[in-house]
């Protein structure tokens, strides 16, 4: 019988080394995103944070300097809410190629009035969802140059039971802000998979992934001041919720292993293995709703159609409406 030497399983406290790639996580100055930098820092690799306020950006990067010797990041500019600045944004990089790119950020609103971006645009669809898909859009050539690039989009549990109402992808006729954000995350996953498929039916050497983070408390997260801070007092009264949900340090775990884990692969969807909620990464079955390639179909179109770009290796550039 010929012998195969099993693969070690992932560590994720020992992380492959990446020396000579690049990676770009939007929303790079906080919560899960800054974890998700400070860890791929760990791997040689360049990091660079996007990020829409510069003196954050600061913070997070002289904090993971301060950790993690020999850090190679940086930080760009980076609006997902205007989406005329990402294509100056992406021209700001100053890289040859890209070898990763975590979609991360995000807005979660908890209270009404539903809230508009300069294009006019609800503000979580707007920046979730249409920030990211425009942004992949500008990043292809760089992407496309890499040998083998990934897009990793940060979706949610909260996800999980929405449905996108396609007649109503902005929440103008009814808004609520959960569900609102439920959706705007729900339209990152379906972008997430048919980006995927329009890939590989293209040929190209990029692949996407979707990934969660499960929950992810700042009360649960070890403290990097001035970025992150955590007193005794918050510690202790979120201990009882460590059953449940995790750190936003444990909440970055999926993204950095579809960054880096070869045996990760496009189209599919990974998160934490405790109920979805906590613990290492691990491969979820698909959701049901994302396999709905025709709700994916209307939703990239209407995106296209928002945005004026139309992400994908064979990039083609449409006059933008309200863009
Ligand atoms: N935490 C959870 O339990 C949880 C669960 C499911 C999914 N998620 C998803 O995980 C991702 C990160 O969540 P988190 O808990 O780490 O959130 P967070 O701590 O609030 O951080 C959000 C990040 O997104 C950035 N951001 C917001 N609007 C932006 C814009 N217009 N342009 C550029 N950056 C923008 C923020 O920048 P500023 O610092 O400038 O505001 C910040 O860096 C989000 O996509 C979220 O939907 C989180």
């Amino acid at each position: 019988m010929p012998s195969t030497s099993p693969t070690p399983p992932w560590n994720v406290h020992r992380l492959p080394r990446a020396d000579g790639r690049v990676f770009l996580i939007t929303g790079g100055n906080a919560g899960i995103g800054y974890f998700a930098a400070e860890q791929l820092s760990a791997t040689g690799a360049t990091v660079v944070l996007g990020s829409r306020d510069p003196g954050k950006a600061r913070a997070a990067g002289d904090s993971i300097r301060a950790r993690v010797a020999g850090a190679r990041v940086r930080a760009v500019r980076l609006d997902l809410a205007d989406l005329s600045s990402l294509r100056t944004a992406v021209e700001s990089l100053g890289v040859a190629h890209l070898d990763a790119v975590v979609h991360n950020a995000g807005v979660a609103l908890d209270d009404p009035p539903r809230t508009e971006t300069v294009h006019g645009h609800e503000l979580m669809f707007g920046t979730n969802h249409l920030g990211h898909f425009a942004l992949t859009h500008w990043l292809m050539p760089l992407l496309s140059a890499a040998p083998a690039a990934r897009v990793v989009t940060m979706g949610s549990f909260a996800a999980k039971s929405e449905r996108l109402d396609l007649d109503d992808l902005q929440s103008r006729a009814d808004y609520r802000p959960k569900r609102t954000y439920g959706r705007s995350k729900l339209a990152q996953m379906y972008f997430g998979v048919e980006l995927d498929r329009r890939l590989r039916a293209a040929g190209s050497t990029v692949r996407s992934v979707v990934v969660h983070p499960g929950g992810a408390l700042d009360s649960l997260t070890p403290s990097r001041p001035p970025v992150q801070v955590r007193n005794t007092g918050a510690r202790l009264r979120a201990a009882p919720a460590a059953l449940l949900v995790q750190g936003k340090d444990a909440g970055a775990w999926p993204a950095v292993r579809a960054v880096l884990d070869p045996a990760v692969d496009g189209g599919q969807l990974w998160g934490p293995r405790v109920f979805g909620l906590r613990g290492l990464p691990r491969r979820e079955p698909l959701w049901p709703q994302l396999a709905d390639s025709g709700v994916a179909a209307r939703l990239w179109d209407a995106s296209c159609d928002l945005t004026g770009t139309a992400p994908g290796p064979d990039r083609r550039e449409a006059p933008p409406h309200g863009a």
